[in-house]
């Protein structure tokens, strides 16, 4: 497992009632990594995944056939009433929006899940030490480092508590090895 799974996973089995009546959303799941254990983790529960990148999503379907997939906004909206979501991230790609969205298709009192990069402020030199993982150097190679540097220290945990306050209560967050944050939330 890799960027912090176990940490996540703690977390999840701490909040998480697997049920057949609960649903769960993996929001922004990329080829549904994510999904891909929770489903396996709790196999009783409905899993879906949604991403705006329909190339992804059509690779996410191929390789996770228990698994609910989609791209478009409206079935994003309709299939709503989630017990769950996690949002790996995805938060340090977007604003304060997309917490009013995830916030629409929770149930009341349901749960949210924020895994993301906590590396506000790091210097482009200080962010080369932190980033020296194969899968990160292969992520940077990719995007190239000025995108790679702008996307993941441009927020933090505090500027995701000051986006969420108005529509979740924080039920726990925490730093992991001074490079992520997760956060739990209850919705308001
Ligand atoms: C860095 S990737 C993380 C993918 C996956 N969550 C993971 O951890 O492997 C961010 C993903 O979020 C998706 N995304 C970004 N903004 C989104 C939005 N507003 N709605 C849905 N998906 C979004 C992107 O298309 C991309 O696949």
């Amino acid at each position: 497992m890799e960027f912090a799974a176990l940490e996540v996973f703690e977390e999840l089995n701490h909040n998480v009632s697997d049920s057949e009546t609960n649903k769960f959303l993996d929001f922004g799941c990329g080829i549904g990594r994510w999904a891909r254990s929770i489903k396996a983790v709790y196999p009783k529960m409905s899993v879906y995944g949604y991403d705006i990148n329909k190339d992804i999503i059509n690779l996410a379907k191929k390789c996770n056939p228990k698994i609910t997939f989609f791209q478009d906004y409206e079935t994003f909206l309709k299939t709503g009433n989630y017990d769950y979501i996690i949002a790996p991230f995805v938060f340090h790609e977007n604003g304060t929006d997309l917490i009013k969205e995830i916030h629409k298709v929770l149930k009341p009192r349901g749960k949210l899940f924020v895994i993301d990069y906590n590396l506000l402020n790091l210097t482009p030199n200080e962010f080369k030490q932190k980033f020296i993982e194969p899968t990160e150097l292969e992520e940077i190679a990719q995007i190239g480092f000025r995108n790679a540097y702008l996307q993941h220290t441009a927020k933090d945990l505090k500027s995701f508590q000051n986006e969420s306050s108005n529509y979740f209560n924080e039920i726990c967050s925490r730093s992991i090895n001074d490079k992520y944050f997760i956060w739990t939330g209850i919705k308001k």
